[in-house]
């Protein structure tokens, strides 16, 4: 982390009466009005992890009068309905009721959790996202995608629910460990991949910057990436033209990762960056990527300390985990392909030949 004189940012995601406000700088846990404005009338009850509680939970309480909080055992494994008890057993106990406001205080885990308790609370209450890792500040806390997972696959378990706004402090990314730091960094690429290609040339140039952890280039990043997802939301907030897919670049690939290794060893950001090198191979096949492109993503996935090679699996069992994915529609796998960097479109006209070379050629 350097100094830094980047004065916070603020977007917005137009949704009408459900848009709201992404706030985006340094310090911002200790400005009170910025979630303070959007309470409700009713309690507030915060919702944490154990990783995060002992650095930010108790400033964050300071903001509130007479709050309540529930901190749930950090990790994706806990990411499942039984994980959601806890908070909806707080909300009963501490008499939280319909105008109540839940802060959720976290990463992606916590963020889906949190939101997916918030819209079914007594049929739906009102939340505000303060994202504490990279990926949770430039993708899950933006969008309303809430959820858990089921054991026969990711995110199966869900709803739509936009929070009231998103509090994104640079200054809590200090504490999140390398790892995790660098797979937030797959969505911010992956961002460039769908959208941007200026945005692709200006993270290779800066990537070791981010990985300094620099606010202004980490306020950069994240903003940009909000902007396009905030963008992309407005545009098909459902995912119902199959505009919004594009946001799950990789997403196909990376799920099975995720689901053939458990949930467990692989973090999501990983499996997402894996997924988005054989997106680019199956591009590639398709006669749409040049080589070179596919090296360039290759390459800047690498760069980031990403994997670019899945683990070692059996591709037909790997189709069949594919195949569960929530884009599958009348038995069909569509998949997120780049019909040009900086191009990405949601694609079930594809040769099936050409995905099971890519998967023979990952998995080999
Ligand atoms: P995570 O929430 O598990 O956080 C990673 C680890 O870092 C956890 O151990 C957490 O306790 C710890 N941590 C969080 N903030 C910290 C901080 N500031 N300092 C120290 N430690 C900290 O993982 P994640 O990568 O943030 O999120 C991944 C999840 O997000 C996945 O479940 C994925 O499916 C979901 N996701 C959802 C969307 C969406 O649109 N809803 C989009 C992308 C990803
Ligand atoms: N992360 C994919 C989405 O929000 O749609």
């Amino acid at each position: 982390m350097t100094d830094s004189n980047a004065p916070p940012r603020t977007l917005s995601v137009e949704l009408g009466q459900r848009g709201y406000p992404i706030h985006i700088g340094r310090g911002l846990l200790d400005d009170p009005d910025l979630i303070r404005s959007k309470l409700g009338k009713g309690r507030v009850m915060v919702v944490t992890d154990t990783e995060v509680a002992p650095h930010y939970l108790g400033r964050l309480l300071a903001q509130f009068d007479d709050p309540a909080y529930v901190v749930l055992p950090a990790g994706e494994e806990h990411k499942k309905p039984e994980g959601l008890t806890p908070i909806y057993d707080a909300l009963v106990a501490t008499g939280c009721g319909r105008d109540a406001t839940l802060v959720v205080l976290g990463g992606g885990v916590i963020g889906d959790m949190g939101g997916f308790a918030a819209a079914s609370f007594q049929r739906g209450i009102n939340f505000i996202q303060v994202p504490t890792t990279l990926l949770a500040q430039v993708d899950s806390s933006v969008g309303g995608k809430t959820g858990v997972n089921h054991p026969g696959g990711k995110n199966l378990i869900g709803a739509f629910h936009q929070p009231q706004c998103v509090v994104c402090d640079t200054a809590t990314l200090d504490t999140l460990d390398e790892r995790n730091l660098r797979a937030g960094l797959a969505e911010v690429i992956k961002y460039g991949l769908i959208e941007d290609t200026a945005f692709l040339d200006w993270l290779e140039e800066n990537l070791p910057l981010l990985l300094e952890r620099d606010t202004d280039a980490l306020v950069h990043a994240i903003a940009r990436s909000c902007e396009i997802k905030a963008q992309v939301v407005a545009d098909d907030e459902r995912e119902s033209t199959g505009r919004r897919a594009v946001l799950n670049l990789g997403h196909t690939f990376g799920h099975a990762i995720e689901t053939l290794t458990g949930h467990r060893d692989w973090l999501h950001g990983e499996a997402v960056a894996t997924g988005m090198v054989m997106a680019a191979d199956m591009s590639r096949r398709m006669g749409w990527l040049s080589q070179d492109d596919c090296d360039r993503v290759r390459c800047i996935v690498r760069s980031a300390g990403l994997p670019v090679t899945p683990p070692p699996a059996d591709s037909a069992e790997f189709l069949k985990l594919m195949a569960r994915d929530k884009k599958v529609a009348a038995g069909r796998i569509r998949l997120v392909l780049l019909r040009a960097l900086g191009n990405a479109t949601l694609e079930a006209d594809y040769d099936d030949k050409h995905l099971h070379a890519t998967l023979d050629a990952a998995l080999d």
